[in-house]
């Protein structure tokens, strides 16, 4: 039987579609990333030991840690995840303003100018003292401890107070600011404010200060150019960038330092007790903030999860693939070399909370937070512990998971609060009653 092959009437439709597949192939695509929220499929990992040296050699002494094995992980951390630590500029406070904020408190703003010249960048921060009515016979009241923290939406955002200044700059879209053209809103003064008790920390004798991070670097892959980080002889072309370039975090770490140099020249803060706090990406923040600017008194990470306080050995929610992709600016290139590679890795983020030590350190998670890893967050902590250990201090006091609501600690402090992703006041009052216990009034 003659058979009369159709292919050469289908060649030209099949020409087409070849083309078409070309056309639309992308080289680079990747199947979807998987994410493991199951703890069953946790497999067993094991963490870099934190006290040894560059040559593997023990660490047994606090001189040991804070000459040996603190310098070496700085080092590691700064190379290959959050890059190198941007240097201190000259600090010079303009526009300072005071008037009365909530609950009676004392509000200072201030921009200041981070570098020489009118053209330096500048950040506005936006300070409570507590109320001048507040026991004035108290020990060490006249100088308060005060937390800093910076913030998304810019400083109207965190409070309803009508004074407050808005930022000029780029700001994020966001359902609860109601910013959708990236341009800061008057009507989103106070949408955050849940995230801010202003008047229960001050009733509780502390001050309180924020800034908004965009001052420095807006958080977007191609904020770069106008961050901060030109002005300070860094690279601002995304393509240029040296595997250990600063990212965004260890811009707005400098950021929260220059801050600090700022506040400890105010005779109403006490210097010895100025403590970090972040949530979530600011919180990876202030756990960088803290290791690198031993002035902090005292470390809160909020939630900060991946490349924050969770473990990446245990596979668990966001993943260091995924987090330097969506995120490229927030870390140093070299880190997003370690997607995929976890058991590679010669660090982990226990090492992250371990420079924190000997001073208090405070890791809180929310338990439906699954993301940013809970459990992970909890197990780095403990498996920091060594580092305060070797000041004859201990580190958490337990390695049991402990059920939500119910703090637990030492010189590390740690909660899982039951619902979501957010920072609320109930967290802050765990941080104030931590702070209190571990930096005592009038040390
Ligand atoms: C994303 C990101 C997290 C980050 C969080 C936040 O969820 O994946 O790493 O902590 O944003 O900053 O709110």
């Amino acid at each position: 039987m003659l058979f009369r092959s159709p292919l050469p009437r289908l060649l030209p439709a099949l020409f087409l579609l070849v083309l078409l597949a070309a056309m639309t192939h992308d080289a680079h695509a990747q199947p979807p990333e998987e994410f493991n929220e199951d703890e069953s499929k946790v497999e067993a990992y094991t963490l870099p030991d934190l006290l040894v040296g560059p040559d593997g050699e023990e660490v047994t002494t606090p001189e040991g840690w804070r000459t040996v094995a603190r310098p070496r992980w700085m080092e590691i951390l700064e190379e290959q995840e959050y890059g190198r630590r941007p240097a201190p500029v000259p600090v010079t406070a303009e526009k300072v303003e005071r008037g009365e904020g909530p609950g009676g408190t004392r509000r200072i703003q201030a921009r200041l100018r981070l570098g020489q010249g009118p053209d330096a960048p500048a950040t506005e921060v936006l300070l409570y003292l507590p109320p001048l009515s507040l026991p004035p016979d108290r020990p060490g009241a006249a100088r308060f401890p005060t937390f800093l923290h910076l913030n998304f939406g810019g400083n109207h955002a965190e409070t309803a107070d009508p004074a407050v200044r808005i930022p000029a700059g780029w700001v994020p879209n966001g359902k609860e600011t109601g910013v959708t053209e990236n341009r800061a809103l008057a009507a989103s003064r106070g949408t955050l404010a849940h995230r801010w008790p202003i008047d229960r920390l001050a009733a509780r004798g502390f001050a309180t200060a924020t800034a908004y991070y965009g001052d420095v670097f807006p958080d977007r892959a191609d904020g770069r150019a106008e961050s901060a980080l030109p002005s300070l002889g860094y690279e601002s072309d995304r393509a240029r960038l040296a595997p250990d370039e600063p990212g965004a975090i260890s811009t707005w770490a400098w950021q929260l330092s220059r801050i600090l140099d700022w506040l400890v020249t105010l005779p109403e803060i006490d210097p010895e007790r100025v403590i970090v706090v972040g949530h979530s990406r600011l919180g990876k923040t202030a756990l960088w903030a803290g290791a690198g600017d031993e002035r902090f008194a005292m470390v809160v990470s909020n939630e900060s999860g991946c490349g924050g306080a969770a473990l990446e050995r245990r596979n668990f929610g966001e993943t260091v693939r995924r987090i330097t992709t969506v995120f490229p600016h927030w870390f140093c290139p070299n880190f997003a070399g370690w997607a995929g590679r976890a058991p590679e890795m010669p660090f982990d983020q226990h090492v992250l909370l371990a420079m924190t030590a000997p001073r208090p350190l405070y890791v809180a998670s929310a338990a439906e937070d699954l993301w940013a890893d809970p459990r992970g967050e909890f197990l780095a902590a403990v498996a920091a512990a060594p580092a305060w250990e070797l000041f004859g201090k201990e580190g958490l006091g337990t390695a049991d998971f402990p059920a939500p609501d119910a703090p637990v600690g030492g010189s590390i402090g740690y909660h899982v609060r039951s619902g979501a992703h957010d920072l609320l006041a109930w967290d802050w009052e765990r941080f104030a009653d931590f702070a209190e216990k571990a930096l005592p009034r009038g040390r």
